[in-house]
């Protein structure tokens, strides 16, 4: 009625939409998500929730993430961050399928779990089950005193505040925030030097300002949909750490626009998914420049030759794209690390974007929930 519909107004803050407000709010989340962790000098995060010795994080040899949706998408680019700074194997595991694995023992595993709010019930429960395998337990969790926090040793939280749109975007970068922090902090305990720390450390300082100037390319965004608002179809491509922010834009777009979409590594394309190119299907490309960059080029060349609405998603300052792109926009360059906090916020836009064009209920699409407390 008149008042609740007053009360949505004023937490909407002039947004349309709880997804359009989430996205925005994208530098100060962040923010909450590093105030206090990050040591300028020492090159080292601060997580003092995490509740793990020095010795413990010594003896691991192997991390395991789990997640579900978007969460699971955080858990493939956290496998980089991981991977990368504190030199360990990482697995990344979809929760609802880890739980019915073989209990085959997990020893010296750091497992990780991801979710905004702490009550997906195939999260809980596919952490319960690494502990019972012998893992050591973390959460990634937004909502303080959730279930998987509870259930968890220790953790990060992501403070990004409530996340009302049932579509993750604020969650999701916050997500990468602690699991790069977490990646950090289990480096420098291991072999990451003080200059390496310190080099992600400023790197990552930089971020809320760098996602302020990325939320400027929102108007070229809503016209850049306009021109894809019709198509039932889209292809999402990126490699390497861009991989994941492919599968994450395909899934923004399925869930508010209800257009279908799939992420794919970009150089897969050619065993499958090519044949579905013709004229008009869009084809977004996560392409920062990356030591990957001109093996993504090439990938994009194939699509080219074979029609294809081409945008593509670049950083700043790199080499000139017409030759490939019809439309290119360029978020700022950063650590080639990170770069997954920046270029997924023109994917977000874009999903928005085209759900209102095509009058769907953003905050609230058919058929989806906020969270998913059933198996
Ligand atoms: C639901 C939501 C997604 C979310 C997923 C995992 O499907 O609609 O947005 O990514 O659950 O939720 P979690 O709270 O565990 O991150």
């Amino acid at each position: 009625d008149a008042i609740d519909w007053d009360i949505a107004s004023i937490e909407l803050g002039g947004y349309a939409h709880f997804m359009q407000k989430e996205i925005f709010e994208q530098p100060e989340s962040l923010r909450n998500t590093l105030r206090g962790r990050l040591m300028r000098d020492e090159g080292d995060a601060r997580l003092n929730g995490l509740q793990l010795t020095d010795e413990e994080i010594r003896s691991f040899d192997r991390v395991l993430i789990l997640g579900c949706g978007t969460s699971w998408h955080s858990a493939l680019v956290g496998r980089h961050f991981i991977e990368t700074l504190a030199g360990l194997p990482v697995d990344v595991e979809y929760a609802s399928e880890f739980r019915y694995q073989r209990p085959l023992p997990l020893k010296n595993t750091l497992a990780v779990a991801v979710s905004q709010s702490g009550e997906t019930a195939d999260t809980l429960e596919a952490m319960k089950a690494a502990r019972e395998r012998g893992a050591r337990v973390v959460g990634v969790v937004n909502a303080v005193g959730s279930s998987i926090a509870r259930e968890a040793h220790g953790g990060i939280y992501l403070h990004a505040g409530p996340e009302v749109g049932v579509a993750s975007t604020k969650a999701f970068t916050s997500q990468l925030a602690a699991l790069l922090l977490l990646g950090l902090h289990l480096g420098r305990r291991r072999s990451l030097t003080v200059e390496q720390g310190r080099e992600v450390v400023e790197a990552m300082a930089a971020l809320p300002a760098m996602i302020e100037q990325t939320l400027k390319l929102d108007d070229e965004l809503a016209r850049i949909a306009l021109t894809f608002s019709e198509a039932s179809n889209a292809l999402y491509l990126g490699r390497g750490v861009s991989f994941p922010v492919a599968l994450e834009g395909a899934l923004k777009l399925k869930e508010v626009s209800y257009a279908h979409a799939e992420g794919y590594p970009a150089a897969e394309l050619k065993h499958g998914p090519i044949a579905l190119i013709d004229d008009d299907m869009p084809v977004i490309v996560v392409a920062p420049a990356d030591h990957i960059f001109s093996k993504v080029v090439s990938n994009v060349q194939e699509v080219r030759a074979r029609g294809g609405q081409i945008l593509v998603i670049t950083t700043e300052g790199n080499r000139d794209l017409s030759a490939v792109a019809d439309r290119e926009v360029a978020v700022p360059a950063t650590h080639e690390l990170l770069s997954p906090l920046l270029t997924v916020v023109p994917l977000q836009l874009l999903a928005y974007h085209i759900a209102v064009l095509r009058g769907c209920d953003v905050d609230r699409p058919r058929n989806l929930a906020k969270s998913v407390t059933v198996e």
